[in-house]
């Protein structure tokens, strides 16, 4: 495994490879690596020649309030983490190599979706991530890419792009990996105390329930956002959003009933203590 710091050393690196026709798996991160990572890395290994792992906190995704400073940096161990699960390559450039001129002049950003869920508290954040994306897509020239199904809306647009805009690469989009009490992984849970960790698995409890209910019966979107809120206020949470999306479109299902055929998905954002938390469960 070896880190690579730059655009040029990595197209070199991976040259190579391609020449070979070997195939190459991309996983993007921002780094503070855990399990969630580590089962897309264990993918993209299973299923290439060569896996790279970028690990770099994207300024550009970030809010002005946002934690983009307190992120957690700790690349030796996302090496090794990443060297673990079978990484051949951790790409992690500094910013000036990614935005030598400072923010892009050229975004990528999607015209209907990025207002939405995390797009309506986070502006910007979604053109940020699209636009990082398509960089890295283009630095590596990798077949396929790896992301979490815990970033739901971020996948989502990011299939959608790959389509509109004809990348040749393949998305793999793989399940959350969560704590044995339901708590998704996130590199954001470090930030919680104790009590705020144990509070948060209200979140997948309240999904699991609303789940559940759905599979004996219940159809409607009232009461089954109801559950998910309930329980998050219950156990001290601050819920940002709730809400159940059309799997196909994303778009919010507005009160009504969930179409069987069509498949649903709840959303969550929600905070315990200033930590803001995502998370959501396929009906
Ligand atoms: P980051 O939050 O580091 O997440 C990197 C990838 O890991 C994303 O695709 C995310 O969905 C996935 N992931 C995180 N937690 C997971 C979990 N518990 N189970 C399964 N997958 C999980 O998402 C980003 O970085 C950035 O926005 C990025 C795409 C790298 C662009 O900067």
């Amino acid at each position: 495994m070896k880190i690579v710091k730059t655009i040029s050393e990595l197209r070199a690196e991976l040259l190579p490879f391609k020449m070979a026709g070997k195939s190459i798996g991309l996983v993007p991160t921002m780094g503070a690596l855990h399990e969630g990572h580590a089962s897309l890395i264990d993918a993209s290994a299973r299923e290439n020649d060569v896996t790279v792992v970028s690990v770099f906190v994207n300024p550009i995704q970030f809010g002005k309030t946002e934690d983009l400073d307190k992120y957690p940096r700790r690349l030796a161990k996302d090496a090794e983490l990443g060297a673990a699960h079978g990484a051949s390559f951790v790409f992690a450039p500094e910013v000036a190599e990614m935005y030598p001129d400072g923010d892009p002049l050229t975004l990528v950003r999607d015209e209907s979706l990025e207002g939405l869920y995390c797009g309506a508290y986070r502006p910007g954040h979604f053109r940020g991530v699209l636009t990082v994306v398509s960089k890295l897509f283009l630095i590596s020239g990798a077949n396929k890419a790896y992301f979490g199904k815990k970033d739901y809306q971020q996948a989502f647009l990011i299939r959608r792009m790959v389509k509109d805009l004809n990348f040749d690469i393949e998305i793999r989009v793989m399940p959350i990996i969560r704590e044995q009490t339901g708590l998704a992984r996130s590199s954001r849970n470090e930030y919680m105390s104790d009590k705020e960790r144990e509070a948060a698995i209200s979140i997948s409890t309240g999904l699991k329930e609303a789940k559940a209910a759905y599979d004996a019966g219940l159809n409607k979107v009232q009461p089954l956002r109801d559950m998910v809120v309930k329980q998050i206020i219950a156990s001290g949470g601050q819920v940002q959003f709730v809400e159940i999306a059309n799997m196909n479109t994303l778009l919010a299902l507005q009160g009504g009933v969930i179409n069987k055929e069509e498949g649903a998905v709840i959303l969550v954002a929600a905070f315990f203590g200033k930590t803001r938390l995502i998370d959501n469960i396929e009906l």
